[in-house]
């Protein structure tokens, strides 16, 4: 089937909730990122998200629901599941879960654990569309594997081509960076295996308890995700740069008056393809949700690398952070 990039309407949601129950991949806005969507009961449609990713079968699948009931009918939500589904849903936060023996939702979500990842989408499209198809739809970022997450539809084309039915186009993503992955293993302190706009700060506040950052081990990540080479653009990412090399691009945070070529010149002077500003003004809300967007657009030229000027580790500062040692850990394909 070819792809089709539609804009959203009735029709158009009703043809892709249509899509979805019979097995079709439809991608879809979050306020997130883009996610790749099929029918989380039925196990082939699943398995063709794998295919199409070219993703590796060990790693597990969010699923997303309308709301929280419908996700308690998934997992089990125990009394600070549900503090923090309230105080976050719908919202930029996954929920790693004891799933339910009964939940019909295919075991290759799982990828063989105990557990699901269950998450409640705030972007109206992706609402419109969870409550027309009426089933658990099982959506990781809509790019190929190790790639950029696309915060666009046009990433999405770029990056999957055929292998996704149908595109609604939702224009871009408000928040930009992935959902943060909190796991609440009972008898476990809570941890986010992946920051995320919603902070541990956040959770903790919500949950009147510590929250642990648990980035996992290389040998053994604790969420298949944590591997170091995910969310990689081709060209090489050199982080903290403090000066340009000849022939790198830039991607600016703040203002880049003071930042000089090596043998001479000025990185305002950069010609277009060359320069992005995360935010002129020093924003983290703003950086993240340009993150991926400029990562792709200087990507798509030649350049001998994407010198990144360095960002506060703080805040929503910790999230792109995460982001951008993982795209500066990938090898040149
Ligand atoms: O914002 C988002 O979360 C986007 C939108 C589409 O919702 N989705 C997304 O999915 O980023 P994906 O598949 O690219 O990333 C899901 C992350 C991975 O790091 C995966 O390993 C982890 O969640 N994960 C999923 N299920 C898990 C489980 N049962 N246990 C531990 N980690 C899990
Ligand atoms: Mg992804």
């Amino acid at each position: 089937m070819k792809t089709r990039v539609v804009t959203v309407n009735d029709e158009s949601l009703s043809q892709a909730a249509e899509l979805l129950r019979r097995g079709g991949l439809v991608a879809f806005p979050t306020e997130t990122v883009y996610g790749l969507g099929a029918n989380a009961l039925d196990g082939r449609a699943v398995a063709r998200i794998f295919e199409a990713k070219g993703r590796p079968s060990f790693n597990p699948v969010i699923v997303h629901v309308a709301d929280m009931d419908v996700a308690a009918a998934l997992v089990e939500m125990d009394d600070r599941a549900l503090a923090v589904a309230t105080a976050f849903w719908p919202g930029p936060l996954t929920l790693i879960l004891p799933r339910r023996k009964d939940c019909g939702v295919s075991e290759l979500c799982s990828a063989g654990m105990p557990s699901l990842a269950v998450r409640v989408p705030a972007h109206p499209v992706a609402q419109r569309l969870l409550r027309a198809v009426g089933v658990p739809v099982a959506a990781p970022s809509a790019n190929r594997s190790g790639l950029l997450s696309p915060t666009t539809p046009a990433h999405v084309a770029e990056s999957l081509g055929d292998a996704v039915d149908m595109i609604l186009a939702g224009g871009a993503s408000a928040v930009g960076l992935e959902s943060t992955v909190l796991a609440l293993d009972p008898g476990m302190p809570p941890a986010v295996l992946r920051p995320g706009a919603i902070t541990a700060e956040d959770i903790a506040a919500a949950l009147g308890e510590d929250v642990i950052y648990d980035y996992g081990d290389q040998d053994k990540p604790r969420s298949p995700g944590q591997l170091l080479r995910h969310y990689a653009p081709r060209t090489k990412l050199r982080l903290n740069a403090v000066d340009l090399v000849p022939g790198e691009a830039l991607l600016a945070f703040g203002s880049v008056k003071f930042m000089g070529v090596r043998g001479g010149g000025a990185a305002h002077d950069l010609p277009d393809t060359a320069l992005r500003n995360l935010s002129e003004g020093g924003d983290l809300a703003e950086a993240a949700a340009n993150l991926f967007r400029m990562l792709h657009e200087l990507d798509r030229e030649k350049h001998s690398a994407i010198a990144v000027m360095s960002i506060p580790d703080k805040g929503l500062g910790i999230a792109i952070n995460d982001r951008l040692k993982k795209a500066a850990g990938s090898v040149q394909a």
